[in-house]
């Protein structure tokens, strides 16, 4: 492959995984994560698993806009390229929390902080066109809505709400890019990696966690598995156009009637710009 790919979320999970198999390709991979010593273990393992030696890391809280910006000049300033970015950190959370940006954290972690993060590097995506912007998302996004008075849910916060509120807002953003990208030679397309055992299940509140310890042992694919996906969207030529697609696993498929309302996704994108702007580093 010889590309350079950022990719969020790679210290654990389908993001580890991805990692693993796009340095098996021969990608120059930077792997981001927000803990010093556990994301210095998983580029270790990435490298000893792929043997591959160009695997480096940059860390970034992605719930802070501070840190994103800080992460995306600490890129630019390092690297000439970006061929692959995979925005794929992602969170769910039982409560209510806002971020140091006062902002819902589910929506501020799954969704803005990659809106940001994007638009901060999209110049030197479309530098290296043909490039490609993969967003992981989730079949979660079909129960998604938006309520531009309530983006923060707080009125009646409830887990899978905001968890599915950020994913639908992933798929608005990815069509809505791709259609600003015309002509670029840069494709953005989401996907869904399938049900796949990983640590976000962890976060159930507990006395469904016995059900989960079962299911994922049974009924859900192994990280690796999961994983595919995201390797499928960054690196196969079958997908090297493909722009603006909501994929499960490799098929493409419709998203949900709101995730292809454009004028959903115009207004989105006005208030993300509105809520991620004047946020110097
Ligand atoms: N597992 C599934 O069945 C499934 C289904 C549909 C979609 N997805 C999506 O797949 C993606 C990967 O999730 P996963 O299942 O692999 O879960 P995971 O094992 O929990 O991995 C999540 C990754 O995101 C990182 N992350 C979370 N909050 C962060 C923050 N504030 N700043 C920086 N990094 C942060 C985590 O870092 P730490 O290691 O530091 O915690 C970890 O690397 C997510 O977007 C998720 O929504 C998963």
């Amino acid at each position: 492959m010889g590309k350079t790919v950022l990719i969020t979320g790679a210290t654990s999970g389908i993001g580890f995984e991805a990692s693993v198999a796009l340095a098996r390709q021969g990608a120059h991979l930077v792997m981001v994560g927000r803990d010093p010593g556990k994301t210095a273990r998983a580029v270790q393992a990435v490298r000893d698993r792929s043997g591959s030696s160009t695997v480096d890391s940059l860390l970034c809280d992605l719930a802070s806009q501070r840190q994103v910006r800080s992460l995306a000049q600490a890129f630019l300033a390092r690297y000439q390229r970006l061929d692959v970015l995979v925005n794929n950190a992602g969170t769910v959370s039982m409560t209510r929390t806002l971020t140091e940006d006062g902002l819902e954290s589910t929506f501020a972690v799954n969704y803005l902080s990659a809106f940001l993060l994007t638009n901060l590097l999209l110049d030197r995506l479309r530098a290296s066109a043909p490039s490609r912007i993969v967003m992981v998302s989730s079949a979660g996004h079909y129960a998604g809505s938006i309520d531009f008075d309530d983006l923060g849910l707080e009125r009646g916060y409830q887990v899978m709400r905001a968890y599915s509120r950020s994913k639908l807002a992933q798929v608005l953003f990815t069509r809505e890019l791709a259609r600003r990208l015309q002509g670029t030679g840069v494709t953005v397309n989401a996907l869904h990696p399938g049900t796949v055992a990983t640590r976000i299940w962890n976060r159930a509140p507990a006395f469904t966690r016995p059900f989960f310890a079962v299911a994922k042992r049974l009924f859900m694919l192994r990280p690796a598995q999961g994983a595919q996906a995201i390797v499928y969207l960054a690196s196969s030529p079958q997908v090297g156009t493909a722009s603006g697609e909501y994929f499960d696993r490799n098929l493409p498929r419709p998203p949900s009637r709101l995730a292809r309302d454009e004028g959903l996704a115009a207004r989105l994108w006005e208030e993300s710009a509105r809520l991620t702007q004047d946020r110097p580093v």
